[in-house]
């Protein structure tokens, strides 16, 4: 059921203050985060872990992405993201320390599951994320954490990616504490900003009627280029996957500091580019950068849409378009920031006259290897 709206995409893409209000619930008290099925696995288990590798494909490998800078940050423990269909064939260095966590909204994508399969035999603790209850991947796995999304239809995630993200923080958070690398006062900050970021993913979700504005006249175009730095890189390369999949438009998302080492040979007058844009409160180094490739790219004739925080007035003179979202601490900007890319792909998909739920040549969920 669509609830009204006019495709399964724009109902989950409505649908993520609550995707990620459920997957929150029950994991966060005063006490910091506490996910009963990590606890189950044994807080000495946990706290020898020396070394964690999160595998996925697609957008869940991207939500993996974002979760790994969080993880290392607050359990203080190496994170790498790895393909499933490219993790067994580099022989990957693994012991009993490992901890592999997979990411899948079905918890039925093959390359995935063979993955999880190879790990267990070595020895690795298998902890998925999972939105599907009892799929085949968290039955397999050692300790299955759920992202409470709700059934997600539209072959294009959306809903399913920002519970990922919520639920790889989650694990971040609980790992942090058993392993006494969380500060107090890191916990206290990420239980605050889980408790208002329902409303602020609400004030996201409502840029739709501004980005269907700027789709109206971009629905021409043949590439549209993605920029954005630390956790806003894989935000970058979401954004573009979105375009790819629903809008069949030529995207490629890059990190901001890449830019001057090539792509920024592909840009030329006229060219869409959509800019990430850190914090000027939290993050003045980072933002400063990315004012700064804003204006290469601006004098080099690239058309920007920069999406800022609320109140960042140093991108308006170099900026086309600008989106404004609500302020949150740098590990919470992901979780907003993706929305407008999906109501981009969403209408641009739309405006071709494309069936925006049921792309050409994907399927939700991939059974074959
Ligand atoms: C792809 C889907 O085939 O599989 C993507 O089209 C999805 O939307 C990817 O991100 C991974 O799927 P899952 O179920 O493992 O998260």
């Amino acid at each position: 059921d669509k609830g009204g709206w006019s495709s399964f995409m724009a109902k989950e893409i409505n649908d993520q203050p609550d995707a990620v209000e459920n997957t929150v619930r029950g994991r966060v008290s005063e006490r910091g985060v506490e996910i009963p099925e990590l606890t189950a696995l044994g807080d000495e288990r946990l706290a020898g872990i020396d070394r964690v590798i999160i595998i996925a494909c697609g957008t869940a490998a991207y939500a993996g992405q974002v979760g790994a800078y969080a993880i290392e940050q607050w359990a203080r423990v190496p994170v790498d993201v790895q393909l499933s269909h490219e993790f067994r064939y580099r022989d990957p260095v693994l012991s009993e320390r490992t901890m592999v966590i997979s990411v899948s909204q079905s918890g039925e994508t093959m390359d995935t599951l063979m993955a999880v399969k190879y790990a267990l035999e070595r020895g690795v603790t298998t902890v998925s994320v999972c939105n599907t209850q009892s799929a085949t991947i968290p039955r397999e796995s050692d300790a299955a954490v759920y992202t409470h999304a709700g059934p997600e239809v539209a072959v294009a995630s959306t809903k399913a990616f920002v519970a990922q993200i919520t639920a790889l923080y989650l694990i971040g958070l609980h790992l942090g504490r058993v392993r006494g690398t969380l500060s107090a006062e890191d916990q206290a900050r990420a239980v605050e900003q889980f408790e208002t970021l329902p409303a602020k993913v609400r004030e996201a979700v409502d840029t739709h009627d501004q980005i269907a504005q700027l789709a109206h006249w971009m629905a021409d175009s043949r590439s549209v280029l993605f920029l954005g730095r630390h956790v806003g890189f894989p935000i970058a390369l979401e954004g573009a996957l979105k375009l790819k999949e629903i809008a069949y438009i030529h995207a490629e998302g890059f990190a901001a500091g890449e830019l001057k080492h090539g792509p920024i040979a592909l840009i030329d007058h006229g060219q869409p580019v959509f800019v990430l844009v850190p914090s000027p409160r939290t993050s003045p180094l980072m933002h400063s950068k990315v004012v700064s490739n804003i204006q290469e790219i601006r004098a080099r004739g690239a058309r920007v849409i920069a999406i800022v925080e609320v109140g960042d007035t140093a991108v308006l003179p170099f900026a086309d378009d600008v989106i404004r979202l609500p302020l949150a601490d740098p590990f919470f900007e992901p979780l907003l920031q993706v929305i407008p890319l999906q109501w981009f792909a969403l209408e641009l998909s739309t405006a071709k006259g494309l069936d925006v739920d049921q792309p050409r040549n994907l399927a939700k969920s991939v059974t074959v290897e």
